[in-house]
């Protein structure tokens, strides 16, 4: 493990909210009304930033390998879903009440804010209660609290036409439980032999009471996990190849930079009720510090068990190696695309001086991830540039490839703004390239200006 300080200790979460906000990469939900706690929509910057995102998990984790297939499960499930699985009991945080206000706060974040313990994650309700009561902790407005007690995350909504106990329905509190209830038919649909994993991009819903983190904890996001099935006394092994690969995705794929990550191991006390190991990848997200991006589950059979318990299915697998059947167990790997997102900006976002004593924010994103990988701006308007620059511009956007069109303002902003938006190369038409079918390529991260032929631009990006 790298032990340079993080290269992004310096960047602070108002730096990178602001810079969302103005370019177009993120809005707050529902602005014109205020916003809503919690929630977000990706303006047209993220929402490219995103789907490469997702492209390149996708790429990691399934189509540069043989052993994973992909599935899209439905966001509503049959509540025995969340019983069986424990989420309806089990899945709660610890919270309390402001006796004044009535608002209520995460007691373990109370805790950790106020520099009693460094992290409240592994304390159970009777230790929270101990450590509020001993130090006489106040809420944040400085009235008294009421103890703590579980607090459910699920979101949960009635489906049908009649609103009763019988129609409440829950959204997914974790994306993955399609691939549980799923696991066999895909398996013999697939006709898989083990081991081999289920990948799926999915919605989860989380009624979150702390929230003022922007992306990092919302009510709503994608989780992108990857459900890899094995058979029982082969799954140490399995964990720790998992625990290797997703670590080589963020720095030999997305080409994050080691000192930005570290690894946080679950105590005993700390581990969800499905878990038995469970180490997570934490992110430096500046002087938020390091915090959780990415949780690797060692699952055992808790889910292929407790599934085929309620729905009374035999969802043990017969493993022709050696004519034995078992309930698999399962090595989970699972990440939040908000945080994903959030992270990737914290990693490329830079700023710095130039020689004429100006500050340039660079948005230096992999070709792989930026938003757009040219812009072709004409050097005028007249004269048939235009023309021409948006014959460029619609050819490239043919060849799948995404470009953006800018004609607006001095060419020095121009390149300035396609800077922050982390375009790699910005492409200047001007008088020559009528002439000879020639433009002038910019490079974002040197600066540095070549002639190109227009039929050779894509051979950029090779
Ligand atoms: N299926 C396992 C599971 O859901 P988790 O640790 O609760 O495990 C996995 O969540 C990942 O989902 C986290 O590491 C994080 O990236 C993301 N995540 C969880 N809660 C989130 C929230 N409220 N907002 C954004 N991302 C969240």
């Amino acid at each position: 493990m790298n032990q340079n300080p993080p290269s992004n200790a310096n960047i602070d979460l108002k730096t990178i909210v602001d810079y969302c906000r103005r370019k177009g990469f993120v809005y707050p939900s529902s602005e014109i009304y205020g916003g809503y706690s919690a929630t977000y929509d990706f303006g047209p910057l993220g929402t490219l930033l995103k789907q490469n995102l997702i492209t390149a998990w996708r790429d990691w984790m399934v189509n540069y390998r043989t052993d994973t297939v992909e599935i899209e499960g439905a966001i509503f499930l049959h509540p025995n879903v969340w019983k069986a699985s424990g989420h309806i009991d089990g899945f709660s945080d610890p919270l309390c009440e402001d006796l004044v206000t009535n608002k209520r706060y995460r007691a373990d974040h109370l805790l950790e804010e106020a520099g009693i313990v460094a992290d409240a994650g592994g304390l159970d309700l009777a230790e929270i209660n101990t450590l509020l009561e001993k130090h006489n902790l106040k809420s944040i407005d400085g009235n008294p609290l009421s103890p703590a007690k579980s607090f459910n995350l699920l979101v949960k909504t009635h489906l049908g036409p009649v609103e009763n106990e019988n129609s409440i329905a829950y959204l997914k509190g974790e994306s993955c439980q399609n691939i549980y209830v799923n696991w066999k038919s895909i398996q013999e649909t697939t006709r898989r032999k083990l081991p081999f994993g289920v990948a799926q991009l999915g919605k989860a819903f989380r009624n979150e009471i702390t929230t003022k983190q922007f992306l990092f904890r919302t009510r709503e996001f994608e989780q992108i996990d990857m459900q890899y099935f094995v058979k029982p006394g082969t799954h140490k092994d399995s964990f720790n190849y998992w625990k290797d690969y997703r670590y080589q995705f963020y720095t030999q794929f997305l080409g994050y930079k080691s000192e930005n990550l570290s690894w946080h191991q679950h105590g005993e006390k700390e581990l969800v009720f499905y878990a038995t190991e469970a180490w997570d990848i934490y992110y430096n997200f500046g002087k938020m510090g390091p915090k959780e991006m990415e949780g690797i589950h060692n699952r055992t059979d808790y889910d292929t068990r407790v599934h085929g318990e309620l729905s009374g299915q035999d969802l043990t697998y017969f493993d022709p190696v050696d004519n034995s059947r078992y309930l698999p167990f399962i090595v989970e790997m699972s990440l939040g695309v908000n945080r994903l997102f959030l992270s990737s900006l914290f990693e490329f976002y830079t700023e710095e001086l130039m020689e004429n004593g100006e500050t340039r924010v660079v948005l230096k994103f992999p070709v792989k991830l930026a938003p757009y990988k040219f812009a072709v701006l004409p050097l005028m308007k007249k004269d048939g540039l235009s023309d021409l620059g948006n014959e460029i511009y619609l050819n490239l956007r043919k060849m799948g490839i995404s470009t953006d069109f800018d004609e607006s303002g001095s060419i020095g902003k121009r390149y300035r703004r396609q800077d922050e938006n982390g375009t790699v190369f910005c492409i200047c038409v001007d008088y020559q390239s009528k002439e000879d079918g020639t433009v002038t390529v910019r490079s974002r991260d040197t600066m540095k200006q070549e002639r190109v032929l227009i039929s050779d631009l894509s051979d950029l990006l090779k």
